[in-house]
């Protein structure tokens, strides 16, 4: 705008994506411990990023809609929260159609989308720059997982968190406040965090959740092993393992496995790993948690509840947590 002191919005891609040999590093040292495991971040090629998409409206899988509909319902309170002129970050933030909700409540100045699939990432964000012409959008690939660095437009404004979906479920609960004391360091005291958790509940549910009749979720499991040949030139053939998942009560979580149907031998970067029948790959656990069990663990990382939202049969939770630092 002619004669605007404001600075013009832009769109700029920050690529903090890991090196492909740390990535290698990575797969060959989960797959070479005796109880076999492969991190759940390597589901996310742009296949398994459609799948994860497909996931989220199956009838069996109440966890987005849930979550949608308490954002939904709340939105007002949510954007009061968030204020005006704040810069808010994303961590996984997928297709970002949550994100759109609390877009068009608050009017923030920038938005950082933070997401390990790349091609997914760019498209989305690309597709929230052209639908808010008055919005920042600044694209950055990352393992949030781990330590990254943020956009230098992050420590310009003021930030808010968004971490939806009940991702942080995938933490174990002892890395928990580790992360969210990170995400703390990035909104700083007085600064605000808006996490979505699922709650325990009925097992046959949960189970449902994760073993959907139209095999979506098998797909998106198997998916994991496509993307390691691409990724890292293996040579799994998705044709021999299966699809588990199960809820452990005693842990308080959902846990996906890729069962072998074989005994073999699957090479990768020289490396061979063998399976005996039956032996599994951990492929993710998906935490559930009761509010005050997850509000110690924020506690612990210096959040305090503001507020806590969820929907009628008590299935989701949305938190407003403070960093008190
Ligand atoms: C994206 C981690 C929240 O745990 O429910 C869905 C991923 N895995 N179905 C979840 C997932 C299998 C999802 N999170």
């Amino acid at each position: 705008m002619p004669g605007s002191v404001l600075p013009e919005r832009e769109f700029r891609f920050h690529d903090r994506q890991p090196d492909l040999p740390d990535a290698m590093a990575e797969v060959v040292t989960g797959l070479s411990r005796s109880a076999k495991t492969v991190p759940p971040k390597y589901f996310y090629d742009a296949t398994g990023s459609r799948l994860f998409d497909d996931i989220t409206r199956l009838p069996e899988y109440y966890l987005t809609r849930t979550e949608v509909g308490i954002m939904r319902e709340n939105r007002e309170d949510m954007a009061r929260a968030v204020g005006d002129r704040a810069c808010l970050v994303e961590y996984g933030s997928g297709s970002s159609e949550k994100i759109r909700i609390l877009l068009e409540a608050c009017r923030p100045a920038a938005y950082v989308p933070v997401d390990i699939s790349r091609a997914h990432l760019l498209q989305s964000a690309r597709a929230i720059y052209e639908d808010y012409d008055w919005l920042a959008v600044h694209p950055t690939c990352a393992d949030y997982s781990r330590p990254f660095a943020l956009p230098d437009i992050a420590s310009a404004l003021p930030c808010v968190a968004f971490f939806p979906g009940s991702s942080i479920g995938n933490f174990d609960p002892a890395d928990v406040p580790g992360f969210l004391a990170a995400v703390g360091a990035v909104v700083g005291r007085g600064g605000r965090l808006i996490v979505g958790v699922d709650a325990k509940k009925d097992a046959d549910v949960l189970h449902a959740a994760y073993n959907d009749g139209a095999g979506v979720t098998e797909a998106f499991n198997l998916n994991l092993l496509k993307h390691l040949n691409d990724l890292l030139d293996a040579d799994f053939d998705p044709a021999r393992f299966e699809h588990q998942a199960e809820y452990n009560p005693a842990r308080g979580r959902i846990e996906m496995y890729l069962a072998s149907t074989a005994t073999q031998s699957v090479r990768l970067n020289g490396a061979e790993i063998a399976f005996d029948t039956g032996e599994r790959i951990h492929t993710e656990s998906s935490y559930k948690y009761d509010p005050d069990e997850f509000l110690e663990l924020a506690g612990a990382a210096g959040f305090v509840q503001q507020r806590m939202w969820t929907d009628e049969r008590g299935y989701f939770m949305v938190l407003l947590l403070e960093y008190a630092g």
